[in-house]
């Protein structure tokens, strides 16, 4: 709901207000929902400004920089208007958020270039997360070059500790946490990809509460916070700046991509709101709400050594289990023997699939399970028929060596060309196998950003637009399918993918410990319902460590759960706990998906961890609670639960696992198993099949409401 009272606006979500006076482009105030009704005068000509340039007295980081036809940068932006817009605008050509809400348009001028700068803040009805995005319309005769246009200016009081998730390949969003008093710091990816190393989603956590901040986007990204004198400290989000200048011809308009921001008392509930809203307003199709199918892929199982045996061999063993869905991953097409070679040749490598990937999808689905495929489309390998018939296909600087990782280039998606190949090829390939799955994966980072006629400033950016025309149409083409994204892992786990694609998968690393923490520091900014999780071999194929079968399946049910193994290998035994596991999934999967997600303990820098999954009516919840160090004689083992109703009386059982006969069971009242210090006694049951210290010691708690 939107209130406006002269130029001054109460933007109201269910639990915060925000308040910007508009003719002065100042926030009055952000934070827990106001509920009296008086004037706001009081906050007059605090230093929060929504909007700041180059040129004027205000020396912080500028959310908009232009490079004006004169060769100037200063720009002076008045207000001009505003409105209140009952449908919300789309943004051309970028994914954003959607749902029933108000929008606020501001209007500002620059009067001697006639620029005109819109800024948009949409109030969702259910949602506290707050849409805002920009837009610079050039209305003057001239050309002129944007160099910066932030998606959000946010300027709030006091001290901040601003909250990073950065990492690396196999290692993604671990939870960093600085103190930024005084002084600018920014959180930012010139990769071409959102990134493993730093995730556009962050946080300001001051003693008012937390601030927390995404971008619907999947390109270059640069959050910045300054603290300054005044006690100010400023929060800038957008497309980064780095290498970037846009030019705007006279009549053309350039859209920044949205940004989204929260406010709540503290991260569980920026976890909340966040989960809640990229579920209802980010994520859609088909399998918005659905169940996800249990997966079996054959990547760790296989890797590129497989014919058509092999897959059927492993696609029945998993029919056994109650798998319900295969998953073939690289290597079916062209001469894909390893992962030197193939990229870009999307037609059936008829040895390896036994006779095209038609006749392999078609065995599978007579097997009783529900065919999904591997794609890498925007990549090309040079040993490739494509990069032989169309070399310009690929990005690379002319008359210079391209920088080649994993023996691949990217394809120059800027052009217009390659991205109606990649539409053409990529649909067929779907089309052709009936797939009701696709894994859109991503393997590299660009290097040697270059297109023909495409400026240097502007090349990430179209990358990007090439990259959201392709994926926007081809998943208007298939609205039954599920598309999972990956990106080595989860290198571009971010908003603007979670527009197109349902899931994501989260790390390359499945190791049990290293998950942990990897799901962990995602879940911060993104529900269980979007990370892929799989249950790998033993040892783990990333560390080499060893956790027991249970232990991998309890830490994959803190996302959408797979295997990712040989299952013919596994034994009879195995095969007995593997089926147990799935049942037990499907008969929780809902709450598991779908439910109120917490983080338990503190899986960054404490020995107990976990989370914690609850129905919407609170009668039902299952939580995982790990202990990552065997400590000899160390400290009681306690956890305290969360999201329960305090008033109830639970029923409280442990899930019985093949390592873990002795189940707990027990009632309680849901005030006591929050509050409480709850015993995690013999949490260390195991240690006599012990093979290694680096283990995760993990249990799963079923609560029943009864009372
Ligand atoms: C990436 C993905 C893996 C797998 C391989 C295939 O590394 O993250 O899951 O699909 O590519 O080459």
């Amino acid at each position: 709901m939107i209130r406006r009272k002269g130029q001054i606006f109460r933007l109201e979500t269910p639990h915060t207000t925000l308040v910007i006076k508009a003719d002065t482009a100042e926030y009055l105030y952000y934070g827990k929902k106001l509920v009296s009704s008086g004037d706001f005068e009081a906050c007059y000509g605090l230093p929060c400004k929504l909007l700041s340039q180059f040129g004027q007295d205000d020396y912080t980081e500028p959310s908009i920089l232009l490079e004006n036809a004169d060769g100037g940068c200063s720009t002076a932006f008045h207000f001009s208007r505003c409105k209140i817009l009952a449908e919300k605008p789309e943004i051309p050509g970028l994914p954003s958020s959607y749902g029933a809400g108000k929008t606020l348009e501001l209007k500002y001028v620059d009067v001697p270039t006639k620029v005109a700068l819109y800024i948009y803040y949409t109030v969702f009805d259910d949602s506290d997360v707050i849409a805002v995005s920009s837009k610079l319309v050039n209305a003057s005769k001239k050309e002129l070059r944007v160099r910066r246009l932030a998606s959000l200016q946010l300027d709030l009081l006091g001290d901040y500790s601003v909250v990073t998730f950065e990492g690396t390949w196999a290692r993604e969003r671990q939870k960093i946490s600085r103190t930024i008093n005084k002084g600018v710091f920014y959180n930012d990816s010139k990769k071409g990809a959102s990134s493993h190393n730093r995730n556009p989603f962050v946080m300001a956590e001051g003693k008012d509460g937390v601030y927390a901040f995404n971008l619907v986007y999947s390109g270059n990204h640069k959050e910045i916070f300054e603290g300054c004198e005044s006690g100010r400290m400023r929060v800038l989000t957008g497309i980064n700046d780095f290498m970037f200048r846009w030019t705007l011809a006279p009549g053309e308009q350039f859209d920044a991509p949205e940004a989204v921001m929260c406010y709540a008392p503290d991260e569980d509930g920026i976890s909340s709101e966040m989960h809640a809203f990229i579920g209802e307003h980010i994520v859609r199709g088909k399998w918005k709400k659905r169940e996800r199918p249990v997966l079996v892929n054959n990547w760790e199982g296989t890797y590129f050594d497989f014919d058509e045996e092999k897959i059927l061999s492993i696609a029945r063993a998993a029919k056994k289990t109650g798998v319900e869905l295969f998953v073939l991953d690289d290597g079916w097409f062209g001469n894909r023997c390893d992962d030197h070679r193939a990229l870009g040749d999307w037609y059936d490598n008829v040895e390896k699939t036994g006779g095209g990937l038609k006749h392999l999808a078609d065995k599978i689905r007579e097997i009783g399970l529900d065919f999904g495929i591997w794609v890498e489309p925007e990549m090309i390998n040079e040993d490739s028929d494509l990069f032989r018939t169309h070399p310009n296909f690929a990005m690379r600087v002319p008359g210079r060596e391209p920088t080649r990782m994993r023996w691949q280039l990217c394809l120059n998606l800027a052009d217009e060309k390659v991205q109606n190949y990649v539409v053409r090829v990529i649909s067929d390939v779907i089309a052709r196998s009936g797939a009701s799955y696709v894994k859109w994966d991503y393997n590299r980072a660009l290097t040697d950003p270059f297109g023909k006629g495409i400026p240097q400033g502007e090349y990430f950016h179209r990358y990007i637009l090439g990259y959201y025309s392709i994926v926007s149409r081809i998943t208007k083409k298939f609205p039954f399918v599920l598309f999972e994204g990956c990106a080595g892992g989860g290198g571009r786990f971010d908003l603007g993918n979670l527009c197109f694609f349902q899931q994501y998968w989260t790390s390359d690393d499945t190791d049990a410990r290293e998950r942990l923490k990897i799901q962990d520091g995602t879940s911060y900014g993104y529900p269980q319902t979007t990370m892929g999780a799989h249950v790998s071999a033993c040892p783990n194929h990333q560390t080499g460590d060893s956790n027991p079968l249970e232990t991998r399946f309890n830490i994959a049910c803190g996302g959408v759960l797979g295997y990712e193994l040989d299952m013919t290998k596994l034994s009879d035994e195995e095969m007995d706990v593997v089926s147990r596991q799935i049942e037990f999934y499907k008969e929780y999967r809902k709450v598991l998906q779908f439910g109120d997600f917490y983080r338990l303990g503190n899986a960054f820098g404490e020995n107990v961890a976990g989370f914690m999954s609850v129905s919407k009516d609170k009668s039902t919840a299952i939580a995982v609670v790990t202990v990552y160090d065997y400590i000899i004689a160390g400290p009681a083992l306690t956890v305290k639960f969360k999201g329960l109703n305090p008033s109830a009386v639970y029923e409280v059982t442990t899930r019985e696992q093949a390592n873990y006969k002795n189940v707990l069971s027990f009632t309680a009242g849901g005030d006591l198993l929050m509050q409480g210090n709850i015993s995690l006694r013999d949490i260390y049951e195991d240690t006599q099949s012990w093979t290694n210290s680096k283990r995760l010691y993990a249990r799963m708690f079923i609560f029943k409401k009864v009372k």
